[in-house]
């Protein structure tokens, strides 16, 4: 392995660290852990909050938010019911390969069980949660997430799109245009994740378009060879690109797989789900 090849692998990507006002605070925190309240647009919303029990202030930690599909609902993605894995399965992953429990997981509720984002709504209460969040707790300010599937998915392209700079990396699995995006299209680099059934999942060409604004924006090159070919139906497996020639800091990682709508894919015969691991592997190689 030549030098040029050890350093690419051994750096991750490093970000200017920018704690957020929370780490200046001497006291503990006011927003407690569970279920809280804030009105936006008149409108009452809640959220559930859980920080690391071991919580310091003198740690800059993540921000994740969990986003829940149609027809579902925060509680579900705490408790890792109704066919979630708790908070997406990151907390047990971030134990196990990183030893850091250094994540604060935030799941917002959606009004009428999805995120219709009408008018920028739900837009502006996930950015709402996030400024409350990172000037109660210390947060690096370049750490901060969106996961979702189906219209979870949705938002978390939507908060790509109408809250530019505020989120370092999205994960979409299974997403669509559903939640809109302000002003049409993505407006700064951003790095995605994505992942998507080739058989009986929503409509593919959907998700690939939003797959390429990121690829575009993010100066990333179109793969070519075996990379290019698309997964066959029927092959009962998955297959991951990951982007060439992306800005550095900006990576994409798309995942197509035989298989429909679902938040944990699985390859024929598995038992477990790669997906959890896949999506917390992308978020955890920022630094
Ligand atoms: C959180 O609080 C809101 C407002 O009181 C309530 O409607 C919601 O059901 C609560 N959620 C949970 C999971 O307790
Ligand atoms: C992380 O959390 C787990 C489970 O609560 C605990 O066993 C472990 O000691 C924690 N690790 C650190 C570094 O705080």
């Amino acid at each position: 392995m030549g030098w040029k090849t050890i350093l690419t692998l051994a750096l991750p990507f490093v970000s200017a660290l920018t704690p957020s006002k929370g780490c200046t605070k001497t006291t503990a925190p006011a927003i407690a852990s569970g279920n809280q309240t804030l009105t936006v647009n008149a409108k009452s919303r809640w959220y559930l909050l859980n920080p690391p029990k071991s919580y310091s202030a003198a740690v800059p930690h993540r921000l994740v938010f969990t986003l829940h599909a149609m027809g579902g609902n925060a509680d579900q993605v705490r408790a890792g019911t109704g066919g979630y894995l708790p908070w997406y399965g990151f907390p047990a992953l971030d134990v196990a390969s990183e030893a850091t429990n250094n994540t604060i997981y935030v799941s917002p509720n959606g009004l009428n069980a999805g995120w219709a984002n009408t008018g920028g709504e739900d837009v502006t209460l996930i950015t709402t949660i996030r400024s409350q969040i990172l000037a109660d707790y210390c947060v690096d300010e370049d750490l901060v997430f969106s996961v979702g599937f189906s219209y979870g998915a949705s938002m978390s392209w939507a908060l790509a799109c109408g809250a530019p700079g505020l989120f370092r990396a999205v994960g979409l699995q299974s997403g669509g245009a559903m939640s809109g995006c302000a002003g049409g299209a993505l407006k700064q680099p951003t790095a995605m994740y994505g992942q998507h059934g080739v058989d009986g999942d929503l409509n593919i060409a959907s998700a690939r378009g939003i797959r390429d604004q990121f690829v575009k924006m993010n100066g990333c090159a179109a793969p070519t060879g075996d990379e290019a070919v698309v997964l066959e139906k029927g092959s009962g497996t998955h297959k991951k690109v990951e982007y060439k020639g992306c800005q550095a800091g900006f990576p994409v990682t798309w995942i197509e797989y035989d298989g429909g709508h679902t938040p944990q894919p699985k390859d024929k015969g598995a038992a477990a789900t790669w997906a959890g691991e896949e999506v917390w592997k992308f978020f955890a190689q920022f630094k």
